[in-house]
């Protein structure tokens, strides 16, 4: 078994280069099935989630070459079946953007039912809506989607809730369908205008990307090309949440500050001092941590990939917090693990109250999921004695060399291996 054991209470300060956003690279590499000849990948991370989409690509026939650290080739051509089994999808909730490249190109996917971070339930409902005014006709049996369309015609799309994976799967299969689809009600987070902006590059036509409205106008072709993957927001965020829990003096590089512009709205409400530059910013904290509110929205919204990340600094902030889940049923599991560091929250449905306290301490604790598990980091930083993180294949899913960037932070942070235990991959 492998945990992060972090001896708390150093204020973090010095440079930290944020990696390639993963919620892009888990679109844009599926996207990649759609090009007619090879694709140049960039800033693309490493990190669990990213290898195991490029082992199902690779499995199902891709040639995949690693350029350097962190550029791959992806080469699509030879890839010989539109069947994804459950071994490789299960892992994963992208894997179903396989569906929607798929479909693009074969007119036909046989996908697994995603697995993913749980959150309570996780329809796809809106997923198969969009690929059926496309055309396409669906069904689901033994844990298996198939969908499968004579031809893919374009349509108008409305989508009941704001989804970001419907968004992108519905873009991924109407991008060489016939005429022009239009997605209303289309979710607008960096990663849907960035995979839009690869599309478009390639040769599609999208129009609206990152508005509420997406316009799909069906080409033939599309060329393989170089790309580079956007900063990953929620990277970016936890970094300067773990700053300001910490009480920390952080420059943040490599990031695009307009998609942080949420995230640091509310560090800023709870004390933080923020400077913005071109392709960075610092956080710093002048004063003390006091309470806010938060709540979780869609884009352009607090992001809800950084709730358990802005609870752990609530926690040691002055006054009572309220912390509202707007997008998910069920993201205060990991609740539970800060308790046991002496935080005082308590959940009633999706409002968290956040009961601010003078310190946190070090305690044996499980990520619960990616995010929460970058919310016991956090409040393992900033607490007093030491913390032991268990289940940290969930946040290796997201997190680049997160144990060598805290270092380079001054964290007293280290991965160790129990002996005799169960070393579980992160996958
Ligand atoms: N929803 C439906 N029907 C659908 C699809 C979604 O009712 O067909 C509902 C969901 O139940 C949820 C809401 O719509 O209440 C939003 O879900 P969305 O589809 O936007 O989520 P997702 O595409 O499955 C992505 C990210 C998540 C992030 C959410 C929201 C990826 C691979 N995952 O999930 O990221 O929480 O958008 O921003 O892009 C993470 O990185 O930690 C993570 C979980």
């Amino acid at each position: 078994m492998e945990k992060y054991v972090i001896n708390g209470g150093k204020k973090l300060s010095g440079e930290v280069a944020i990696s390639g956003a993963k919620n892009a690279a888990v679109a844009i590499i599926p996207a990649t099935i759609l090009a007619d000849s090879p694709c140049v990948i960039e800033n693309v991370p490493n990190i669990s989630d990213v290898s195991m989409i490029i082992r199902i690509l690779y499995e199902m026939g891709a040639s995949i070459r690693p350029i350097n650290k962190s550029t791959i080739e992806i080469d699509t051509r030879r890839i010989h079946t539109p069947i994804v089994p459950y071994e490789m999808a299960k892992h994963m909730r992208a894997s179903y953007y396989l569906l929607g490249s798929l479909l693009g190109r074969f007119h036909t996917a046989k996908v697994s039912m995603p697995g993913g971070c749980d959150f309570g339930v996780r329809p796809i409902d809106q997923h198969l809506k969009g690929f059926k005014a496309l055309g396409a006709d669906y069904s689901i049996e033994h844990g298996m989607i198939d969908v499968h369309a004579d031809s893919l015609i374009g349509s108008q799309v409305y989508f009941d809730v704001v989804s970001v994976g419907a968004t992108i799967n519905v873009m991924l299969a109407a991008v060489k369908a016939q005429g022009l689809t239009i997605i209303e009600n289309a979710a607008k987070e960096p990663h849907i205008v960035d995979l839009a902006n690869f599309l478009n590059s390639m040769g599609a036509d999208i129009m609206g990307a990152g508005t509420d409205v997406i316009k799909i106008r069906g080409v033939e072709h599309l060329n393989g090309i170089s790309y580079s993957i956007i900063p990953d927001q929620i990277e970016a965020g936890t970094y300067m949440a773990a700053a300001v829990a910490t009480r920390g003096d952080v420059l943040i590089k490599n990031i695009i500050p307009k998609h942080l512009e949420a995230i640091s709205a509310k560090l800023e409400k709870i004390g933080a001092q923020i400077e913005e530059f071109d392709d960075s910013l610092r956080v710093s904290v002048p004063g003390e941590l006091v309470k806010t509110s938060v709540k979780t929205m869609p884009h352009p919204g607090f992001p809800t990939d950084m709730q358990p990340q802005i609870t752990a600094v609530l926690t040691l902030a002055k006054g009572t917090s309220i912390v509202t889940e707007g997008v998910w049923d069920n993201r205060f599991r990991y609740v539970d693990e800060l308790r046991r560091m002496g935080a005082d929250i308590s959940v009633d449905g999706k409002v968290a109250v956040v009961e601010g306290r003078e310190k946190l301490t070090g305690a044996p604790v499980k990520a619960t999921d990616l995010r929460a598990g970058a919310a016991l980091v956090i409040a393992a930083l900033a607490a007093e004695g030491t913390t032991e993180i268990e289940d940290i294949y969930h946040i290796e899913r997201g997190y680049e060399e997160i144990v060598n960037k805290l270092r380079g932070l001054g964290a007293d942070i280290k991965k160790i291996t129990i002996p005799g235990g169960v070393v579980r991959k992160a996958l």
